[in-house]
């Protein structure tokens, strides 16, 4: 199914009818000699996207509406030009407030099993409420966002194109959330330089990138084991050390043992996501892999009891740094990446900067 993403660069601008059906295409065989590499991706969780949602969904998605000063999307924290996360340490929200979290970027969100830094959220539909409801971010108040929304005539047809089993009721606070999930299930990102390499062609990889890769694989660094392909990631969380005081999945489970852990992320478009980790601490790859190398929190004082067996140091070159991270420049594919509309039904400007606090603020 890559290829037929890989194979439309300028898919955007035609239907998204014909990215849903190559999508629920199954994934062709490859083609060239086996890498062993070649993993294809598993089904989509959760409801399969349709057309009207998905349009749906990605209005909704850019339109700062559905935030109670109707100055914030979600956009506004996802944005396409920063690998849909932000570029921030961590996300601003309601008035330009610093949260307490890096905004993760949204590419294969719907392939993942636990959704949030934290693995709070099970599906994309109850993921949505978190930003949504919550006082410092969009601070949307659950009826009188229903209310809105139904007064704009491009959005009762909306809703009621793509949810017309709902009759009356089709504008709600669940549609609000299947379309938004709708629209992220489509944001795939499974076509990068290292996808070819994967399926037979050589030549898609530099010398350099190669051997990055086969650093990744290897017994010494253990990043293949945490981060394997397809999606680089795996559904759960663990402890690498980064220094804080967030309780993370611990403090979600209530296990104090888990204190510090976190859900391991995808490293696809990685490059593109800067900065990193949970609370954006690390601002290059580059410093990302030298933190491994020192054994990842050890290295800082982390009680090695919150931090994973796989987790130890290892010596590289400074070469073989360059290698690494260039290697994780090519797993960027940002073909699915939403064309920013011109306009939202509700006529607020899309993706301006949000007024005085968060430019007056600097930046950390
Ligand atoms: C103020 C900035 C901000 C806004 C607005 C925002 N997000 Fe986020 N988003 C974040 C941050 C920060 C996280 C990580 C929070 C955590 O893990 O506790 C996140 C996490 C997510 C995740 C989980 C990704 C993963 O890999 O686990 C999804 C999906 C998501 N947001 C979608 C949305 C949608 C849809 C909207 C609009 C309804 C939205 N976000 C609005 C900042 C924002
Ligand atoms: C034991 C599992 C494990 C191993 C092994 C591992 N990682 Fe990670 N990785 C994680 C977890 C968990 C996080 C998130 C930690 C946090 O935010 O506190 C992470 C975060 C990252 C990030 C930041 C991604 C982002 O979006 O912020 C990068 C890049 C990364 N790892 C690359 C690597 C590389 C390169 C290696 C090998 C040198 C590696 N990882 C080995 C579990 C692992």
């Amino acid at each position: 199914m890559h290829l037929e993403i890989a194979e439309r660069p300028g898919y955007r601008r035609r239907s998204v009818a014909a990215l849903l059906i190559a999508l629920l295409l199954p994934a062709g065989a490859a083609a060239g000699p086996a890498t062993g590499l070649d993993h294809p991706f598993p089904p989509l969780r959760g409801e399969a996207p349709t057309v009207e949602r998905v349009a749906l969904g990605r209005a909704l998605f850019f339109d700062p509406i559905l935030s109670r000063d109707r100055d914030l999307s979600c956009a506004h924290c996802h944005q396409p030009g920063h690998g849909l996360a932000d570029g921030l340490p961590r996300a601003r929200g309601r008035g330009g407030r610093a949260l307490r979290r890096n905004t993760p970027g949204l590419y294969n969100v719907g392939y993942k099993a636990r959704l949030f830094w934290d693995g709070r959220a099970p599906d994309l539909e109850s993921q949505v409420l978190g930003p949504l409801l919550s006082p410092d971010e969009m601070a949307a108040d659950p009826v009188q966002v229903v209310e809105r929304l139904r007064a704009i005539p491009a959005y009762r047809d909306g809703f009621a194109r793509a949810f017309p089993e709902a009759g009356d009721d089709a504008v709600s606070l669940d549609s609000l959330a299947r379309a938004l999930a709708a629209f992220e299930r489509i944001l795939v990102s499974q076509d990068s330089r290292y996808d070819r390499y994967a399926a037979g062609d050589r030549s898609a990889l530099s010398e350099s990138e190669r051997r990055g890769l086969t650093l990744l694989r290897s017994l010494n660094t253990r990043c293949f084991e945490c981060h394997p392909p397809p999606t680089f990631d795996v559904p759960h969380a663990t402890g690498i050390g980064v220094p804080g005081d967030d309780d993370g999945a611990g403090g979600v489970e209530g296990i104090a043992e888990r204190r510090g852990f976190f859900q391991v992320p995808s490293l696809r478009n990685v490059a593109r996501t800067a900065p990193y980790m949970h609370d954006g601490s690390l601002k290059t790859l580059d410093e990302v892999v030298r933190f491994y190398a020192r054994g990842g929190g050890r290295a800082h004082g982390v009680d090695p009891a919150r931090i994973d067996d796989q987790i130890r140091p290892f010596s590289l070159r400074d070469s073989e740094v360059a290698d690494l991270v260039a290697f994780l420049g090519s797993l960027t594919d940002e073909s699915a990446s939403p064309s920013v509309p011109d306009s939202v039904p509700s006529g607020l400007p899309v993706l301006e900067r949000r007024p005085a606090t968060r430019t007056s603020e600097s930046q950390p």
